[in-house]
């Protein structure tokens, strides 16, 4: 199958992730099924879309009649065997727990066209592990899409041990059609680059709320005063906590346990208290996006911990050969979300000598082995 052959994208899950994916085909001129496990699930990613759409009309992106043909391109279901049968490429973006996902790709290669290619949106779960549920390994990748799916550019494309090059190819292709930035990654490998880089970050984060070192928004406020376009914490709220959470637990169990949830994340996860999309996590959402005063900055904490610590993350991917090119890791760390500059970008400018040293320091403090410095970022040298 090429590229020019596939007409319809069937998208698994309707939630953030399914609704803005399924939007970013139906923009890309796909035929597009999107399907949920219930009706109310579905008519919500639906109205999301439309809402969207509408937004991108009054922007002029797109046309009222771009917006009227996207919206008689979509179709929704509830029954997975009828959202796939005639779909010659799916993507899946269900709960990120293994056990749901390898019964979707067991329906999934039940039901779809033989030649159907089956994506996984996945943020960070092995796609080999998935594939493995399936009786067409070569035909299943990773397709790693960020939040908000319409707006970020980048798509993290991953190779399990039994993907073809062809299918590799083909979801480059399809990402490229989309408008979208790929990055491949060639090795199966837990959060991939994005999540990886920034997963020091959330235990550095996890810390400095466990110990109350600092509130969340003293330190949203001092990120965004150095141009982030949403604080850390307000990020975590808006991707989801359960996202943040069961992310955690994977990394505990295949990583280090130092990526163990903290305490209060359960605690946010077990009340239902999940961020933006049931009206509260960190911060109050009711009202729309929490107000950050930037007054409450805590101006002694240093952004360029949270560097220090993503540069040297970085360096793990470069030594664990999940990347060959440093220049891809800053390429996705700027597409996927709202940095203006990549990690390595950052290293030459700070220099790679003091971040290897904030980095002993840090995991001295915190008892924390993973912000311990590599040998590559001792060395300097990339
Ligand atoms: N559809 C269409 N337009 C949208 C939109 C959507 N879903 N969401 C926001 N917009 C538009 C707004 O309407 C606004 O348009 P305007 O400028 O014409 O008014 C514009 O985007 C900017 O939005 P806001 O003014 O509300 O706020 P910001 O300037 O802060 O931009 C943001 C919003 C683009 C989300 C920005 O805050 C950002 O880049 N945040 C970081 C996002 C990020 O890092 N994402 C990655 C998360 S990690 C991940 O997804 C991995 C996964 O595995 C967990």
């Amino acid at each position: 199958m090429k590229v020019d052959d596939i007409e319809k994208i069937a998208v698994m899950g309707a939630g953030d992730m399914g609704h803005g994916i399924a939007e970013v085909a139906l923009l890309a001129g796909y035929k597009v099924a999107m399907r949920d496990v219930e009706q109310r699930f579905v008519d919500k990613g639906l109205a999301r879309i439309k809402e969207s759409l509408e937004k991108l009309v009054e922007k002029q992106k797109i046309s009222e009649d771009n917006k009227k043909a996207m919206v008689s391109n979509i179709e929704t279901f509830v029954d997975i065997g009828k959202a796939v049968k005639d779909a010659d490429f799916v993507i899946e973006a269900v709960p990120e727990i293994m056990n749901i996902k390898k019964e979707v790709f067991k329906e999934l290669d039940k039901h779809a066209p033989k030649h159907a290619i089956l994506a996984s949106n996945t943020s960070n779960m092995s796609i080999t592990e998935i594939a493995s549920a399936t009786n067409r390994p070569e035909k299943v990748v990773g397709m790693h899409f960020f939040n908000p799916a319409v707006l970020m550019r980048l798509v993290e494309i991953i190779k399990g041990d039994k993907t073809s090059e062809e299918t590799m190819k083909l979801a480059y292709d399809v990402a490229l059609r989309m408008n979208k930035v790929p990055v491949r990654v060639e090795k199966d490998s837990i959060g991939f680059i994005y999540n990886r880089v920034n997963a020091p970050n959330s235990i550095l984060l996890g810390v400095i709320l466990e110990r109350g070192l600092a509130t969340p928004e003293q330190i949203d406020a001092r990120m965004k005063k150095v141009g982030m376009p949403m604080g850390p914490y307000e990020l975590m709220d808006y991707v989801g906590l359960d996202v943040a959470y069961h992310g955690a637990l994977y990394f505990a169990e295949r990583l280090s346990s130092d990526y163990k949830p903290p305490k209060w994340l359960k605690e946010k996860v077990d009340s239902g208290n999940l961020g933006k999309k049931t009206g509260k996590g960190i911060f109050d959402w009711s009202q729309g996006r929490p107000a950050i005063d930037l007054d409450k900055a805590k101006e002694d904490f240093d952004p360029t911990d949270l560097i220090a610590i993503q540069v040297n993350e970085a360096t793990k991917l470069l030594e664990e050969g999940v990347v060959k090119n440093p220049d891809d890791i800053d390429k996705a760390m700027v597409n996927g979300g709202g940095s203006a500059f990549g990690p390595f970008q950052l290293a030459k400018g700070i220099g790679f000598d003091k971040l290897a040293k904030r980095c002993e320091e840090l995991a001295k403090q915190f008892g924390v082995k993973a912000f311990e410095p590599t040998e590559t970022l001792k060395k300097g040298r990339i």
